[in-house]
């Protein structure tokens, strides 16, 4: 008896252990908002390992305990969908999908002024599966295969921190059976850091996040998906039996609330006037969110709508994948030319035939170094998809070797410097020219000194800076600071007043604050953020300059490598002596003394959503950070500001929700306008 009881209250804490960290685990990975520290949960976490390892007969398959630590499978098995996983039609512009809104109306028999309503979401760039669930609990997952039958993936979707391995408790009652549907993803920071990680093992980097996340949650052995940080998103069911459903925004509110990661972005339009708003909306913000997405998806909301729409053989008829425009696209290479940089690297640079890629003409791309270029296989003549991204750089993804007529060339870096004739040297990827005067890197790096980040030298472009080189103006960018009247006024295109305008510039910028100035030092590692960290950190260059190489390795944020690039720097005597030459012709640097002043949003956190008419995003950005604030892109209870601009998101819906202070773009104008004279001039 006294046995049986004592079980009994094992279970019952086991049960309380485990339900609480599915909460938490929720808060965490779903929501990400955590409500108690690390530790705290480190200790629940523990507590229940213990118990269960006492007690293995009581070990449930959903404990949060079994997550990862299944040995790696022989093959995977195959899983038969209890309903079929169809594609679906794409719309790739505004007239294809006024089609499908004509389709539509026509098939339900509706008048052109009948509104149908859509329920409106991001298409997340990712790898589908399908996840079944008993009384709540994950039997099975597959990948979506031929649409019939996947493979079993079980073991790497139980690794997925935010997928629910038990439904959590909910106002919605738990479906006996349920098929979960919806998007394997790995976030673009993960898929960056992870690239990162392969570059530096030798092992070659994945080409875009998708299949990052596919190559993840195809591994054999679920320990490496554990490692690799994916999440999911879901956006649909398949079988059920037990819930029912009126409308697809119901389900998805269901889902939500059984613990599902959801998207926030999701939303309910009348029109398709609404659901090209919604597109444009999303097209224009897509590189804020943290993972890919190629479009929207827009279903009729209405569940007996769609069943009377029904399905083709590939596509159900009541949705359709609304495409953004690519970011990619094939063209062909003319050349490479091998560009160096201000710190001597070497980078192949394709020179392609123009082409349109998201809306603007592409030109160059960058190859990276030798190897990749070798291992992509891309030689000049060929054709090449190109991917480019928001303001990064365009990228050439792969050559396209089945156009090749013969007469492509492969390429090999040149053993001489393109710019110097110097010699060059390797240095694992990378080749360099390591000729301190090569007029190149030299011409880089004035370029770089006078950048908006570094000295801010306005009306001091390449071609003027050029000029002054030419002419034997300057030799080095502290010749900058001595420059005559008589020195700019005979150069092409300048006459008196933007001589003196140029003049007051340079004046104007000899007074500079340390952290631009370290930047602008071009030490290898250290760019802006960098740069303010020391900045922060040591206060005054003299510290700077006599830390130790273990002072600031010690330093978070500094890695070895970093810490070392920094220590040589200022061991190097040429370095030195152009530090001394800067001082010497005035450049006066702003220590960080006054930090209170200096940082009157320290330790608060904003958020912003919709657009502003006052600054860029990145403006607003840079403006928060110069005061000592921080900018997160998604709203939780520690953040202390959302910013709304016009249009806002979701993010603004859950700052009411969470009850977080909101400012108009004026509120947060007159928040920040006490500081922004001194600032506007470091932003
Ligand atoms: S609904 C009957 N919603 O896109 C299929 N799919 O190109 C209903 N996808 O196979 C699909 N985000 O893997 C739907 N919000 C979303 C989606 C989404 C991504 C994927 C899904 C589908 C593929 C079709």
């Amino acid at each position: 008896m006294k046995v049986k009881d004592h079980l009994e209250d094992v279970k019952k804490r086991l049960e309380e252990l485990r339900e609480q960290i599915r909460y938490h685990d929720y808060r965490y990975y779903v929501l990400n908002d955590p409500e108690i520290s690390d530790e705290a949960y480190d200790a629940l976490f523990a507590e229940l390992k213990e118990l269960e390892e006492k007690y293995p007969e009581l070990v449930t398959p959903d404990s949060p305990t079994q997550r990862v630590g299944v040995p790696p499978a022989e093959e995977f098995k195959k899983i038969r969908h209890l309903t079929p996983m169809l594609s679906l039609e794409n719309a790739m512009n505004e007239s294809q999908f006024n089609d499908f809104h004509d389709r539509l109306r026509r098939f339900l028999n509706l008048a052109p002024t009948h509104p149908i309503e859509y329920a409106v979401e991001p298409k997340f760039d990712g790898v589908s599966a399908n996840l079944y669930y008993e009384n709540g609990v994950l039997v099975w997952a597959a990948t979506r295969g031929d649409g019939t039958e996947g493979e079993d993936i079980t073991a790497n979707i139980r690794t997925i921190r935010a997928v629910p391995l038990r439904f959590l408790h909910s106002e919605t009652p738990i479906p006996q059976r349920i098929e979960v549907r919806g998007e394997v993803l790995m976030e673009k920071d993960e898929f960056l850091a992870l690239n990162e990680e392969r570059e530096k093992e030798g092992l070659p980097p994945f080409a875009n996040p998708r299949n990052a996340a596919a190559g993840s949650l195809r591994q054999l052995d679920p320990n490496i998906t554990a490692q690799r940080k994916l999440t999911f998103y879901a956006w649909g069911v398949g079988y059920v039996e037990g819930v029912n459903f009126k409308k697809h925004s119901e389900m998805l509110d269901a889902l939500e609330s059984w613990g599902f990661p959801v998207s926030q972005l999701r939303k309910v339009v009348m029109s398709a006037k609404d659901v090209h708003q919604y597109h444009h909306e999303l097209e224009e913000r897509r590189e804020e969110f943290p993972f890919e997405m190629d479009g929207i998806v827009v279903k009729v909301n209405d569940l007996e709508l769609q069943g009377k729409l029904g399905w083709t053989a590939r596509a159900p008829r009541w949705a359709i994948a609304y495409k953004f425009r690519s970011q990619e696209a094939v063209t062909r290479v003319k050349s490479i030319r091998v560009q160096v940089g201000r710190s001597g690297i070497l980078t192949p640079v394709a020179i392609l035939e123009p082409v349109r890629v998201g809306g603007v003409i592409v030109q160059r791309a960058t190859l990276h170094n030798e190897s990749e270029v070798h291992r992509k296989d891309i030689r000049v003549g060929d054709y090449v998809v190109i991917h480019r991204a928001g303001d990064v750089i365009p990228e050439v993804i792969r050559s396209l070797p089945e156009r090749r007529t013969g007469n492509e060339t492969p390429f090999h870096m040149p053993d001489q410097c393109p710019s110097c004739g110097g010699p060059i040297v390797r240095e694992g990827a990378y080749h360099i020219c390591t000729n301190v005067a090569c007029p190149a890197k030299q011409r880089e790096y004035l370029r770089f000194f006078v950048s908006r980040e570094g000295f801010n030298i306005e009306g001091l472009g390449p071609k003027i800076l050029d000029r002054l080189i030419e002419h034997g103006k300057i030799h080095d960018a502290a010749d900058l600071f001595t420059l005559t009247y008589d020195d700019i006024i005979h150069l092409e295109g300048f006459a008196e007043k933007a001589t003196r305008n140029l003049l007051r510039n340079i004046e104007k910028a000899k007074t500079i604050p340390l952290e631009r100035f370290l930047y602008a030092l071009g030490i290898r590692h250290v760019g802006v953020k960098m740069a303010r960290v020391l900045a922060e950190h040591f206060g005054t260059l003299e510290a700077l300059m006599n830390a130790s190489y273990d002072e600031l390795s010690q330093i978070r944020d500094i890695g070895p490598e970093t810490a070392d690039a920094i220590f040589s720097f200022f061991r190097n005597k040429m370095n030195l002596e152009f530090i001394e030459k800067l001082k010497k012709v005035g450049v006066r640097i702003q220590e960080r003394m006054r930090e209170k002043v200096e940082k009157p949003l320290e330790g608060k956190s904003f958020v912003f959503t919709g657009e502003l008419k006052r600054w860029t995003r990145r403006e607003a950005q840079a403006l928060v950070e110069s005061l000592g604030g921080e900018v997160r892109s998604s709203v939780s209870r520690k953040t202390d500001f959302v910013v709304v601009g016009e249009r806002p998101g979701s993010k603004y819906r859950k700052a009411l929700q969470l009850g977080i202070k909101i400012l108009n773009e004026e509120e947060f104008y007159e928040l920040i306008r006490p500081y922004l004279r001194e600032t506007l001039e470091r932003v």
